[in-house]
């Protein structure tokens, strides 16, 4: 285990302290220990250990804590309620002997006695009601006659199993992953796959992988933020571009909860693409040349100052549908007319016009941990609808990994490095830089802050490191640390889609034979539009599910088992890795 930093907060007499600091006596990990009685017991205990400690009076606490960081805090016998801006540092445990619900707050032992009632003591997290967080651990005293004795039998079960509960919550990771696509469904898989996992939580997922983890319902990121405190969440790992934006890694962050991911400014290199455009030229990464438009007006002029046919692209999210190619200049003005007039209500209210470039598009995801980025092998999607890259732009319709190209990444790392550093915010996550290998050299087509959509199914296969370790050096910066390695061999997966999809996906048909294919085959199935009834699975969205396989033929069991799925409504592209 990497050095770890603990903070205990204790008024007492400090039996616990004692138990917590014993027990990692000759480990890496670093306690120091804050009361707010001067003349607690438990700080002379600090002494005679050597803790270094605090005395903070309880009103100074939040401005003491203020540019201090801890990796845990811990709760041993402090009697009072932390304020909100101080539990927001971080996670925290407390210790309470009784079995809660029953018997919080003070007295807990004296009146479980009084009463003659089941004693025992319980571990939880904790949020800003009393005694309320998520249970970790209970365990019950089978029987006792004196106070006394009942005292004992709690502080001896205290001493043993707190130091055992936080070591474990040092080393495993509760881990929340939101998004309902085939691309939270593979993070899932990984996730669920680690040996520092303590437990998966679930915001949002589709039916095909929501028996992976605990669901937590929420109405908003609020409650799911209030939410992730009660259960302990370490880390939140946001799948997809909108919650981002919508600032669900700021919100997470201001309660202490860190996220793989970025915030709401980074979170531009993908929601605005003309922000993402003007920081490459800035920083001399070769892109294509462009114009922004935002009046009717200036169509003809712009139009004018490119080859035909230029690309259109929306300024904001689209989930991938918003870019176009124009067929004639009548076709081009029409497009950029229809989304100026919000074809995708705010996020075409400014249209890109950009210099269309010929070649072979890849895709490079890289880790960044705000000092440092890795790259992971080169992948490739597919996002046309049809077979021949023909037809509309789609949210992606196939993958293959890992794809070859020879370019400097070195010279590229060094320019996107500086292009992130000069942006102020929060980002350890993903990036990845949508690429196309033309005569002239490599170019960037665009920013995203996530894995894509199907280039991970594909892209993980192949990565035999721990994910909960990816994720962690990721967030606490030491990527410089992380070996990050990589199987050489292929992965493909081809999407099976809805008819109609993109525009106009036909919902409510049934899947079936899926199992049967996925032992036939030895193919993995990662689902997006699904959604399961009594045991029965029915299509509900564009794409429904992922069929993805390693290794140098793993295509034409792909297209295998996609043949035998049974869905009258499928729709794929029959030349995936071709
Ligand atoms: C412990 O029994 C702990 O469970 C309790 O205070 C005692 C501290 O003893 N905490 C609570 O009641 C929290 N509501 P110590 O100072 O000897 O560790």
């Amino acid at each position: 285990m990497d050095t770890k930093k603990l903070l205990i907060f204790a008024s007492g007499k400090g039996t616990n302290f004692e138990a917590i600091v014993k027990y990692f006596k000759n480990s890496d990990i670093i306690i120091e220990l804050l009361s707010d009685k001067k003349d607690a017991p438990v700080l002379q205990k600090a002494k005679k250990y050597n803790i270094k400690s605090y005395f903070v009076e309880f009103k100074n606490i939040e401005e003491f804590l203020k540019n201090k960081n801890y990796d845990l805090y811990i709760l041993a016998g402090f009697m009072r309620i932390l304020p909100e801006e101080v539990m927001n540092k971080g996670k925290f445990l407390n210790i309470h002997p009784s079995l809660l619900p029953e018997y919080k707050g003070k007295n807990a032992i004296l009146n479980t006695y009084k009463n003659n009632d089941k004693a025992g003591i319980s571990i939880h997290y904790v949020t800003r009601d009393v005694d309320s967080g998520g249970i970790i651990f209970q365990k019950e005293i089978e029987n006792y006659k004196t106070l006394d004795e009942l005292e004992e039998k709690i502080h001896k079960l205290e001493h043993k199993f707190y130091p055992e509960i936080i070591e474990n919550e040092l080393i495993k990771k509760n881990v929340l992953i939101i998004g309902s696509g085939a691309r939270e469904h593979i993070l899932a898989e990984k996730i669920k796959e680690s040996k520092f996992l303590n437990k998966l939580y679930l915001a949002n997922p589709n039916d095909g992988f929501k028996n992976l983890g605990e669901v937590i319902e929420y109405k908003n990121y609020e409650e799911l933020s209030y939410k992730a405190k009660f259960f302990g969440i370490d880390y939140l790992v946001a799948g997809a571009e909108n919650p981002m934006a919508d600032g669900i890694v700021d919100l997470f962050l201001s309660k202490g909860i860190k996220s793989f991911g970025c915030d709401k400014e980074f979170s531009k290199l993908e929601s605005k693409k003309s922000y993402a455009k003007k920081l490459m030229q800035k920083f001399d990464i070769k892109t294509a040349p462009y114009v922004v438009i935002q009046q009717i007006e200036e169509i003809d002029s712009a139009l004018k100052n490119f080859q035909f046919p230029p690309v259109i692209k929306a300024d904001g999210l689209c989930f991938g549908k918003g870019v176009y190619i124009p067929e004639s200049f009548s076709d081009a003005k029409k497009i950029i007319i229809e989304f100026l007039k919000g074809k995708f209500k705010d996020a075409s209210k400014k249209v890109i016009l950009e210099q269309r470039l010929y070649g072979n598009e890849f895709s490079l995801f890289s880790l960044y941990d705000g000092k440092k980025l890795l790259n992971f092998p080169l992948a490739k999607d597919y996002k046309k609808e049809n077979s021949g890259d023909l037809g509309k732009n789609t949210g992606g319709m196939g993958s293959i990994a890992h794809y070859k190209c020879n370019f400097n990444l070195d010279e590229y790392n060094n320019k996107l490095l500086k292009l992130l550093a000069s942006i102020k915010g929060y980002y350890r996550g993903v990036i990845y830089s949508g690429m196309i290998e033309t005569n002239d050299g490599v170019y960037v087509l665009e920013y995203n802050v996530r894995f894509g959509d199907p280039e991970i199914q594909s892209l993980l296969q192949l990565i035999e490191t721990d994910f909960i370790e990816i994720i962690d050096k990721t967030i606490n910066s030491k990527l410089d640390k992380l070996n990050l390695k990589t199987e050489d061999n292929f992965a493909s997966t081809v999407v099976m889609a809805a008819k109609g999809y993109p525009d106009n996906p036909k919902k409510g048909g049934e899947i079936k034979n899926i199992e049967n294919v996925i032992k036939k085959y030895k193919v993995k199935i990662y689902y997006s539009g699904v959604k399961i009834k009594d045991d029965k699975t029915f299509a509900s969205g564009g794409r429904i599910l992922s069929v993805t396989k390693k290794g140098k033929n793993a295509i034409s069991d792909i297209y295998k088992a996609i043949g035998e799925i049974e869905f009258k409504d499928k729709k794929f592209r029959d030349d995936i890795g071709s």
